[in-house]
């Protein structure tokens, strides 16, 4: 053997063995309804689980269950004190906490710590849910009804069902009763929850720690933020729910999670217990190329465009920072996934695997006589799909470019405005209805730069009109093909619009669209509040076609009316079936492999998710890392920037090595990944040991392997956590806020 074969063979024989260790300590798909963990024991046991699952979860009141909330409507919280302390992240409390700023109080800036709990502020709005019991009554909700009877006659039969049942058990238990789908309408579950009104802001970090990194580090590894905040539940004097009220005492928890700091190391089991929002695992590869090839690479694309042109703005003008730097992180967040979704997808080649899972399941279907449906599903789903891809195309168009300009948004107003003639008596009172609505609108013109906006529309309808050239509505071909492209550029009339457009450089469309965007944004009431006011304050009843004179309520008009006459109809047709044979795919797809164990795609419900920690070597990045280290933060300081500058304090107490009892090796642990299986509504989750112990709080996903919403492959889904000793290090050494420490129950302190 010569000694390059040698090496060579060496090599592969090692990277089999490292692939194998890899597989070994690697990730494990699937988002478990915690009430089914039973049959996940023994495989979390082998993987390091230390703890009987019902102690994780179970119907008597005594489980984990009862220390995660719901947080707000879209986040995941935990509770970490006998006195009701929640903790989650840093951008799930970001919208509660911009309310309660005003002058001088600035909390993004200086952020807040109340010294005892007379200082905790109420966030009104905010409520936390947890969910106390939960019961499969699939049976109830779907005996008799056959698998394939039409989906109206299906919906009628479930939906009473569900009233009634649900109905039933809020008597029965006294508290809140949902019953919710699971596995595309397969099963049902009813969950008994509470929910508590009663919430105030205990602790928020700075930007400079809570966002630190901000959208550059964002859906990244990595990673340096602070991504926490602190909250306390309130109750009644019988510990129950109730409306914000100064005597209302903090809940008493049974249940709340214990800390661990002493540690982890790579390939330490963990868990993720939270609300998972929204996912589509098992979708057919119709759907994913739809997902790949339309929506995704769409929004991208508009979406590349209006951020930069805010960003330059932003960048431009301090108040127009300050005014688009909420929306821009909104928008961004998505642009951003999307991009990690395409990659993972497309390096995956998740195409072909689907492709191949359906030539096998299609071969198992045309012989299963047991479900006679099954044969038919796939070429059902792939002829609807085929059909609607156009529409798709032309629908997310409309909504990331036309739609997506400030402006054309705004429009939504007038047309409000439109309906109050038909219910008005007099002037006056149209007036009045009328003012109302139009002092609605401060909080849009608060935050909107008409400069920036007519940027916007310039960039995004050069790109809506060059790529829907085929499918331009009659009022934008009038309005802007003949009167300005034809006329104002002087093309001959003669020519059809294909050729125009055909003819018309990306240089001569925009500045054609300049001139449109002029006779727009020249002419519009909506351009500002003053001059939505003047036309509301001269308003009578026999001005009521005027608003259908403006330009921007135009476009609005013929976008909408199109979406309503000659897309939603069949769109939404294409939805309620795909409804139908996703709910038939998934019961085959279940019946096709009984001994593998199906996890419903997240709704929004209590799941456990369990990995290992385990490291990445990130795209377009030499270094294999599973852990950050405040010494990194320190590192990336940069006083020019607004999102990389280090708080002065934070240096302090590094340059001192202020620790507490919360550092390791001279320094503190910030950030770490694991691969547990998450998604949106996972932000704040708890990340636990094998003993169920609090060692992190889950806040977002690497950027590789976003995909995981459709396709979780273990080489590069990993979750993004902030270690709980920074979290403790800020709360008592930053924050001066020890009291809160002195509530929790923290194991492992050296
Ligand atoms: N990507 C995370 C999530 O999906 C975090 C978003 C907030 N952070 C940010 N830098 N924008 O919600
Ligand atoms: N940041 C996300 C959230 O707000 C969690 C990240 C993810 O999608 O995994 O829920």
């Amino acid at each position: 053997m010569n000694k390059t074969y040698k090496k060579i063979l060496t090599k592969s024989i090692l990277f089999s063995l490292y692939s194998l260790f890899i597989l070994n300590v690697s990730a494990k798909e699937g988002m478990w309804i915690p009430a089914t963990l039973k049959a996940r024991e023994a495989d979390m046991k082998s993987m390091g689980l230390q703890i009987p699952v019902e102690q994780l979860f179970n119907d008597t009141g005594t489980g984990l269950n009862n220390a995660v909330v719901l947080f707000g409507k879209g986040c995941t919280g935990e509770i970490i004190s006998p006195q009701g302390i929640v903790l989650t992240n840093h951008h799930c409390g970001y919208g509660t906490v911009q309310r309660l700023c005003g002058p001088g109080k600035d909390y993004f800036a200086n952020g807040f710590a109340a010294k005892n709990k007379e200082e905790e502020l109420p966030c009104a709005g905010l409520t936390v849910t947890f969910i106390r019991k939960m019961e499969n009554i699939t049976d109830k909700i779907l005996f008799d009804v056959p698998d394939t009877l039409n989906d109206a006659a299906r919906d009628t039969i479930v939906m009473n069902r569900i009233k009634m049942l649900e109905t039933e058990y809020k008597k029965k238990t006294g508290l809140d009763a949902t019953i919710k789908p699971y596995y595309q309408g397969n099963q049902y579950w009813i969950l008994i929850t509470e929910t508590f009104k009663d919430i105030r802001l205990v602790l928020f970090p700075p930007n400079g720690i809570g966002n630190f990194g901000g959208d550059v580090e964002n859906w990244v590894w990595p990673r340096h933020t602070g991504d926490f905040s602190v909250f306390r539940v309130y109750a009644d004097k019988d510990n129950k729910p109730a409306e914000y009220n100064k005597d209302n005492v903090p809940y008493t928890a049974k249940q709340y999670f214990n800390i661990n700091v002493s540690g982890y190391k790579e390939g330490d089991f963990t868990m993720v217990y939270g609300f998972p929002g929204t996912t589509d695992e098992y979708a057919s590869a119709a759907k994913l190329k739809q997902v790949y090839s339309i929506y995704d690479p769409i929004s991208i694309e508009a979406r590349t465009i209006r951020l930069k042109i805010w960003m330059d703005n932003m960048t431009e003008k301090r108040d127009v920072f300050l005014q688009y730097t909420s929306k821009y992180a909104g928008v961004a967040n998505g642009w951003k996934k999307w991009q990690g979704e395409v990659l993972g997808l497309k390096a995956n080649n998740v195409t072909d695997k689907k492709n191949k899972y359906e030539i096998g399941f299609q071969n198992w279907a045309n012989k299963y006589t047991k479900l006679p449906y099954a044969k038919n599903i796939l070429p059902q789903i792939n002829e609807q799909a085929k059909k609607v891809d156009s529409l798709i195309y032309l629908d997310q168009m409309n909504k990331e470019t036309v739609m997506a300009i400030e402006l054309i948004q705004q429009a939504a107003v007038l047309e409000k405005m439109r309906f109050c003639f038909r219910i008005s008596k007099s002037d006056a009172e149209l007036r009045d209805t009328l003012n109302k609505i139009a002092t609605s609108t401060a909080g849009f013109y608060k935050n909107y730069d008409l400069k920036t906006d007519k940027k916007v529309f310039i960039k995004l309808m050069a790109l809506y009109v060059k790529k829907c050239e085929n499918k331009l509505p009659f009022y934008i071909q009038e309005t802007f093909v003949h009167n300005i492209l034809l006329a104002d550029y002087k093309l001959s009339t003669k020519v059809t619009l294909k050729q125009v457009l055909g003819a018309s450089t990306d240089k001569i469309l925009e500045q054609a669209c300049e001139v449109w965007a002029n006779k727009i944004y020249d002419s519009s009431l909506l351009v500002s509040q003053e001059r939505l006011n003047a036309f509301v304050a001269a308003i009578t009843m026999a001005d009521s076609t005027k608003m259908m004179a403006d330009p921007a309520w135009k476009l609005y008009n013929e976008i909408t009316t199109l979406t309503k006459q000659n897309i939603a109809p069949y769109l939404d047709y294409y939805y309620y079936n795909m409804r139908h044979l996703n709910r038939l795919y998934m019961k085959a797809q279940m019946e096709k492999e009984t001994k593998k164990a199906f996890y419903p795609d997240a709704n929004l419900t209590l799941r456990l998710s369990y990995g290992k920690v385990q490291g990445l070597k990130p795209e377009n990045s030499k270094t294999y890392s599973y852990q950050t280290f405040l010494s990194d933060v320190i590192a990336l300081d940069d006083s020019t920037s607004t999102i990389f500058k280090v708080p002065n304090k934070l240096k302090e107490l590094y340059k001192t090595k202020n620790y507490g009892t919360w550092g390791q090796n001279g320094t503190i642990p910030v950030a770490f990944i694991a691969s547990n299986h998450t998604s949106g509504g996972n932000s704040g989750s708890p990340v636990l040991n094998g003993k169920g112990e609090l060692i992190g709080t889950n806040f977002d996903r690497a950027y590789e392997g976003t995909m995981s919403d459709y396709y979780f492959d273990m080489s590069r889904c990993r979750n993004i956590s902030v270690d709980i000793r920074y979290t403790l290090f800020i709360i008592d050494k930053f924050c001066d806020a020890g009291w809160l420490i002195k509530e929790m129950n923290i194991k492992g302190i050296k």
